[in-house]
């Protein structure tokens, strides 16, 4: 039975976390937060003293990533997120945790030990997959490729947003250095770095609502999945 699937790549802060679980529900599709994973691997080598370690200790931290104990669970709330059986959910989304996964994405030998874990969410009738390098290197096989883009200036406005709504006390020129500074590691890195596959559909939701930006994804992948 063929797994459609959809990917949507793009920097951090163009909403593609918030469209990926809308087209998650509109399509009943599975998701894959693949930041996440890179988050919570973060966070993980960071509580064992690893973060600073990772050249020495490589391969004990390749490990750790092949073997990550994490859980997705759908609650009523949205997906809660354990790791070792703890709730990480908000604690993922922090900055600081954000840096943590920039540090460990830029490692080849650990974006190989998250591999298969990602494919092992291509399961029927289909995937939306978010992340980096969803098209370009993970299921470049997919129906319908999107590539998700906005200024840094509203992507860094939508961030304090969502912070300040989380209760955290947050400067706009903090998180406008920090979502350049992470651009230019993500679009920069010699393995896999952040850009569109030749035939994605390129959005950029500077100046789109969520609703705008949905209905433009919706009838793109529409398309897309009556032709294959
Ligand atoms: O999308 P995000 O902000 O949750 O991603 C966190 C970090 O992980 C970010 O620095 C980029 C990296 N990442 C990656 O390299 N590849 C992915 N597929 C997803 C995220």
């Amino acid at each position: 039975m063929t797994v459609n699937i959809i990917t949507i790549d793009g920097p951090s802060g163009s909403g593609k976390g918030t469209l990926a679980a809308k087209l998650a529900a509109h399509y009943q599709y599975h998701l894959l937060d693949s930041g996440a994973l890179y988050r919570l691997l973060g966070l993980s080598l960071h509580n064992q003293d690893l973060l600073e370690k990772l050249d020495s200790e490589l391969t004990k931290c390749a490990e750790i990533a092949t073997n990550l104990d994490i859980k997705f669970v759908t609650t009523g709330a949205g997906i809660q997120v354990l790791l070792d059986g703890e709730d990480v959910t908000q604690t993922i989304r922090t900055e600081h945790v954000g840096e943590f996964a920039s540090k460990v994405a830029v490692i080849p030998e650990l974006r190989a030990a998250l591999l298969a874990r990602q494919h092992a969410f291509a399961q029927a009738p289909g995937l939306v997959a978010d992340g980096r390098d969803m098209a370009t290197a993970i299921f470049p096989e997919a129906q319908a490729k999107i590539y998700l883009t906005a200024s840094a200036q509203s992507r860094a406005q939508r961030r304090v947003n969502q912070l300040q709504g989380m209760g955290l006390d947050v400067k706009i020129n903090d998180i406008l250095a920090n979502i350049e500074a992470r651009d230019k590691r993500d679009m920069e890195r010699a393995i896999a770095p952040l850009k569109p596959a030749t035939d994605a559909y390129i959005i950029d939701s500077s100046e789109l609502s969520i609703d705008e930006v949905f209905k433009l994804m919706t009838n793109f992948v529409d398309k897309q999945l009556l032709v294959n």
